[in-house]
């Protein structure tokens, strides 16, 4: 994301990528697909081999047929598509073992040690596990002598982590100290995948790159930030994992909590990692811990609309019939600085609801003293919105006159849709994150201060919720939201 350009040496250097979890959904849906676009720009030192570890006993053709089952040439014309990838599985190597056994991992060495044809190259180990499994994993990487430790040493190791980071500020503040027995903090790569999508990277550049928005961009011009994520599928499959961290864990905390501090901090001194990370630490310091009164929570219920049956979330047969899990939550975030003291930031994340759409819309404040009016009434605030996903797209609501003789005004967009803007394929998160991995760039990685700061705004309410304080309202698959949600967004949306 920053400025920096690949070190030269790392370019040379073999690197092994090694897949913990390789038969997993992450590993073959995304890990492996996004190291092949890489691999087929060119993005990748020219050494490079990568190695999949996990409990499934499979050979290493059977291991290349499921990896070869999600691979896309997105970034390569048809014809040279069944030679690049052919050359891209042969580098695929894999190793069967247990997770916790010092055996395996030591068979793990000797693979890696016949693929490496220098002693010096270059590692990243990529946990695609559940997180239960992270400790046990690293020790047995530590033991079996994989990990070079400390920046002194000519080759680096690096570990890749995938959130739940925990499931309150105390877990994760254990997580983090057991892990860096292991893998110091300047080695350890915490994803928050949104960071890596191009819409968010946008962010920084839209606020900072453009003159127009700084001026506005406080609470004098901004009457309410609004960061939404609704999902328009309900916890099918997932109920298991879903059921033990809630919407606000598998959403909130993380990936809306790291759009937030990406909209309200404060321009960076210069673009790199560590001024852009201590930028959103400090906003993020400036937000209260929310109680549970601060959230409304909603669980969807089966419906018949449109005439399709949707089972409830109960109905989800790895889902507890008792379950009180969240799979709605809305909030409003208040940041207590002066560029937003009195802003409302409405966060507000949501499965099964009628639409799919990640957004962020800023509200700007509406003044009374228009000249113009629209059907006798002050024209409504303008308004930029970006919509992350689907179909990427920044557009700013704009009042303009209607061509015509007469005077009639109409709310337009000013906009820009990515697919039409921009030619070329939008980059996939992981894509972008891992060759950062490799590049040894920090800024879309959540720093261990970062980590402690979203758990602090989350983590008494969830200790609330935890006591059976709340049961969440009901609301039906494929609706709006529970009317508690749509109350308290009347409550601040007046347009
Ligand atoms: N899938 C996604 O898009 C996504 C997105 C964000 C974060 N994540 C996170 O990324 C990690 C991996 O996700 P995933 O969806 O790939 O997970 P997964 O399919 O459930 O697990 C990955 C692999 O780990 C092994 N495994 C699963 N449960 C295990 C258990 N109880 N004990 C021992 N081994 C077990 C399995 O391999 P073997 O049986 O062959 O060993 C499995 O193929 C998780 O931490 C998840 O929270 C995933």
């Amino acid at each position: 994301m920053t400025n920096s350009s690949d070190r030269a040496s790392d370019k040379e250097k073999a690197l092994t990528v090694v897949v913990i979890g390789a038969s997993g959904d992450l590993a073959r849906k995304k890990i492996f697909p996004a190291l092949f676009s890489l691999y087929s720009q060119d993005l990748l030192p020219a050494k490079t081999n990568f190695v999949g570890f996990s409990r499934s006993d499979l050979s290493p053709e059977e291991f290349r047929e499921k990896l070869r089952e999600h691979l896309a040439c997105r970034y390569l014309p048809r014809e040279l598509c069944g030679e690049k990838m052919g050359s891209f599985l042969s580098l695929c190597h894999y190793v069967p073992g247990q997770y916790d056994s010092a055996d395996a991992f030591l068979d793990l060495y000797q693979a890696m040690r016949g693929i490496e044809d220098e002693d010096q190259a270059n590692r990243i180990f990529y946990m695609a596990i559940p997180p239960s499994l992270f400790l046990d994993v690293s020790r047995a990487l530590g033991a079996s002598g994989l990990v070079s430790c400390g920046d002194h040493l000519q080759a680096w190791s690096r570990a890749v982590i995938e959130k739940p980071f925990g499931h309150d500020r105390a877990s994760s503040d254990e997580l983090v100290a057991q892990m860096a027995q292991i893998f110091t903090e300047s080695e350890t790569y915490r994803i928050d995948h949104y960071l890596g999508k191009e819409v968010i990277q946008n962010l920084i550049v839209l606020r900072f790159a453009n003159q127009i928005f700084e001026p506005l961009w406080n609470r004098s011009y901004i009457e309410s930030v609004w960061i939404s994520f609704d999902e328009d599928f309900g916890a099918e499959g997932r109920g298991g994992y879903f059921d033990r961290y809630g919407i606000v864990r598998d959403v909130m905390q993380n990936h809306l909590t790291q759009i937030l501090a990406l909209v309200a901090m404060e321009r960076p001194r210069r673009l790199d990692a560590i001024e852009i990370l201590n930028e959103k630490v400090k906003v993020l310091r400036a937000v209260a811990p929310l109680k549970m009164e601060d959230f409304v929570l909603g669980q969807y219920v089966g419906s018949d609309r449109g005439g399709v049956r949707r089972p409830g979330y109960l109905d989800e047969e790895s889902v507890p019939s008792d379950s009180t899990t969240p799979t709605y939550a809305a909030t409003v975030i208040r940041v207590d600085n002066d560029r937003w003291r009195g802003v409302p930031f409405i966060v507000t994340a949501g499965k099964a609801l009628e639409r799919r759409a990640t957004e962020i819309r800023v509200l700007f404040r509406r003044s009374e003293e228009n000249l113009f009016k629209i059907d006798g009434e002050t024209p409504p605030p303008n308004e930029l919105v970006i919509r992350v996903q689907p179909d990427e797209a920044i557009y700013f609501r704009t009042i303009n006159k209607v061509p015509g003789l007469r005077m009639r005004l109409a709310e337009c967009d000013l906009n820009l849709r990515y697919a039409q803007a921009f030619s070329g394929p939008v980059p996939e998160a992981y894509e972008s994150l891992i060759l950062d991995v490799i590049r040894g760039d920090k800024s879309l990685f959540i720093r261990k201060d970062e980590l402690e700061t979203a758990w602090d705004i989350f983590t008494p309410a969830l200790h609330e919720a935890a006591r059976g304080a709340r049961k969440p309202e009901p609301y039906e698959y494929g609706s709006e939201g529970p009317e508690g949600a749509l109350e308290l967004i009347r409550k601040f949306r007046s347009v």
